[in-house]
């Protein structure tokens, strides 16, 4: 038998296309950052992979048949129903342990290193949650990171709804910085992404009708301390 020689060059991994079109395509990666630099936001429409939509939106209703969501952004019993006034939402931290949601963490870090050479914005990490909402359920308008405490610069939402309409509410309302003048009012239908500068553009979730599923995420600075990287969340 012949003694073939290894190939020296056979790739590691198979390539498969990216989940996320903005990395299929150089003008829609180009509008990205056109539009964070001249508007502070953009919104895709199929932008996400509907195969991956589907499996997101699936493990999500998993965690929530199993009572695995948590009560989003309460530290102690006490503000609990300060917490509620402000938003509805329940919540799940992505984490590599899962292969749904590494396909994820995947394509939004090959995304960050891409947002990086043509924005040198110095992004140095992405972490992100799931989000249900229930019918009635809102998040009133705030700010997702504050100029100068701030190391959120990038907010990213990513929607999970499937044959969402026109009188199911839960819009994301994005605000101009300083007034209550809307820049836009996006419905949060499957396969939609929007980015936002995390510190200068104020937004809320109007209460829907349905159940709403989402991802938000955040790409974060190192605001590293004494040599000691500060954690996610
Ligand atoms: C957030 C947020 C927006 C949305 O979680 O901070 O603003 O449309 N989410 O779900
Ligand atoms: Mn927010």
């Amino acid at each position: 038998m012949a003694n073939h020689p290894k190939p020296t060059s056979a790739p590691l991994t198979t390539l498969t296309e990216p989940d996320l079109a903005v990395l299929q395509s150089e003008p829609l990666l180009d509008s990205v950052g056109q539009a964070l630099c001249d508007q502070g936001w953009w919104l895709g429409d199929a932008a996400v992979d509907p195969d991956l939509t589907r499996a997101l939106r699936a493990d999500l209703e998993t965690l929530r048949a199993r009572d695995a969501l948590e009560r989003a952004g309460i530290g102690r019993d006490l503000d609990f129903q300060l917490a509620e006034r402000v938003r509805g939402d329940r919540i799940h931290w992505l984490s590599r342990a899962n292969a749904v949601q590494t396909r994820l963490l995947d394509q939004m870090e090959a995304l960050r290193l891409t947002l990086n050479q043509g924005l040198f914005l110095g992004l140095f990490e992405f972490e992100a949650h799931y989000a249900y909402y229930p019918p009635g359920s809102f998040y009133r308008r705030h700010l997702d990171s504050f100029r100068g405490a701030a190391n959120r610069i990038v907010s990213a939402v990513i929607y999970l709804n499937e044959d969402w309409g026109e009188d199911d509410g839960g819009e994301l309302v994005l605000y101009a910085e300083t007034s209550s003048v809307e820049l836009a009012r996006i419905a949060p239908r499957a396969g939609r992404m929007v980015l936002f500068l995390s510190e200068e553009l104020p937004h809320e979730v109007l209460p829907a009708q349905r159940d709403r599923y989402s991802i938000a995420g955040w790409y974060r600075l190192n605001a590293s301390v004494n040599n000691q990287i500060d954690p996610a969340r």
